[in-house]
């Protein structure tokens, strides 16, 4: 980025939000219910949840902004002190057993409103690991279940490497976004309210962060300029191919629908999740996608 381009985004800067302002104003001070993510459970207006009767309800994993830095555009701009809050393995009780057998597992991410500079509140980002048969790294389906998410997909530019290919979804709540395999993934919350969402994953890989935070970032940062979303590149990575926009649509191939709780789908057993953990045997959908092996 030029020092022009630097200089145009930080002018862009707004007014400090996350917590200097009344947390949860949106939500009217009361609770949401989530009713896109399959059981009872309720986003608080602090950005916290609160499960119902017979849910599992972990105790939340939290990212503040020292916990980001290295992957932020503005390493030391004001914004929210917790960035997301991460509710790893939740879903009904009666259904554990179920995930464990097939080896996934569900979770909850809430990320704040805000920015950190004139850069929305992301997730710091991570690569999977490769499953087994060597050829694809683990794959993840999320869903959003409130507010908008833009997420933020890219191949290559690990360490050495660079990146070719570089894509965005922007989302609202029912949408579904894959994680194709072979991508590293950020999740950014470009509204002004909480962005909520849910995935499947498998449940017995260590995700990567190292790559990404050697970067300082993904290949590009989405900052707010003069009230628009924009993409400007991370002098980091020396090839920046041009963004490509994912649209929403449901995919078949899983049993998964737009607008339909991906959770009561799988445990009605009309969407499969072994993609999840076998992602080899879908290598003619990733294929049609035009999604490469390693
Ligand atoms: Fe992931």
């Amino acid at each position: 980025m030029s020092d022009e381009e630097r200089k145009m985004a930080e002018n862009s800067k707004p007014e400090p939000v996350g917590e200097t302002r009344p947390v949860g104003q949106e939500e009217g001070g009361r609770e949401v219910l989530l009713d896109l993510a399959g059981f009872e459970v309720y986003l608080k207006p602090g950005g916290g949840l609160r499960f119902g009767e017979g849910v599992v309800g972990p105790e939340p994993d939290l990212r503040t902004k020292d916990d980001a830095r290295d992957v932020c555009l503005y390493p030391h701009g004001d914004g929210p002190p917790v960035l997301y809050r991460m509710y790893r393995g939740t879903g009904e009780a009666s259904v554990q057993r179920t995930m464990e057998r097939e080896g996934i597992r569900y979770d909850i991410t809430v990320l704040s409103p805000g920015k950190v500079g004139s850069e929305y509140v992301k997730t710091v980002g991570h690569i999977h690991p490769v499953a087994p048969g060597g050829m694809w790294t683990y794959p993840e389906v999320y869903q959003v279940l409130y507010g908008k998410a833009h997420f933020l997909l890219q191949r290559g530019g690990e360490l050495s490497g660079e990146v070719e290919d570089f894509a965005v979804a922007d989302f609202e709540a029912g949408d579904i976004l894959i994680v194709w395999p072979n991508y590293g993934h950020v999740t950014v919350n470009p509204g002004d309210s909480y962005l909520v969402m849910a995935n499947f994953v498998a449940r017995n890989f260590k995700s990567i962060y190292d790559p990404i935070r050697q970067r300082k970032g993904l290949a590009y940062y989405n900052v707010e300029h003069k009230d628009q979303s924009i993409f400007i590149p991370n002098d980091n990575y020396s090839r920046h191919p041009r963004p490509r926009l994912i649209k929403p649509r449901d995919w078949h191939e899983f049993g998964l629908e737009r607008g339909t709780s991906m959770y009561s789908l799988w445990k009605s057993g009309r969407a499969r999740m072994d993609f999840l953990t076998d992602p080899a045997r879908y290598r003619e959908v990733w294929a049609r996608e035009g999604i490469r092996p390693l």
